[in-house]
């Protein structure tokens, strides 16, 4: 089965509880769950990772790069600022889809800029947990194509 990675920045080890009214009540666990068995329905092998630390998330790009596995990346807030995660993304030569729980186009103006987007190969917001079921798809769709 190929391995895809599952990949969270900061904050999202909060869900369920973090600001509910937009991120929803599934808890991390349950995303966690519900993107293995997704991916088990696409024929994926899916490792989901979170961690508030920058260097860590750029670590997991890499060594995704170097086992040439896929990404469905939730950024967090990196999404609006990180150069460093932008430029390990833009070494990828496998699939990265950028996945946003919430729409962050209709939220603060600072939300309205990814730094990821332009070197990701599609993005998926708004749909909350199942923009990671859209995002595996994706993957899926371009594994196959
Ligand atoms: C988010 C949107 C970001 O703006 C925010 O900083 C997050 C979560 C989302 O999934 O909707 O932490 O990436």
């Amino acid at each position: 089965m190929r391995r895809v990675y599952v990949l969270n920045g900061p904050n999202l080890n909060r869900l369920g509880t973090r600001e509910p009214e937009i991120y929803g009540s599934t808890t991390f666990a349950d995303l966690i769950a519900a993107c293995v068995a997704e991916g088990a329905d696409l024929g994926l092998d899916v490792e989901v990772r979170q961690t508030n630390d920058e260097s860590e998330l750029i670590d997991w790009i890499h060594r995704a790069q170097d086992e040439q596995a896929p990404v469905v990346l939730n950024p967090a807030a990196f999404t609006h600022y990180s150069y460093a995660l932008r430029d390990a993304c833009a070494m990828l030569t496998v699939p990265l889809v950028e996945v946003h729980i919430s729409n962050p186009a209709s939220r603060e103006e600072f939300r309205h800029h990814s730094v990821i987007s332009a070197v990701a190969t599609g993005t998926i917001a708004g749909f909350g947990i199942d923009s990671y079921r859209l995002g595996l798809r994706a993957v899926a769709a371009g594994l196959e194509g």
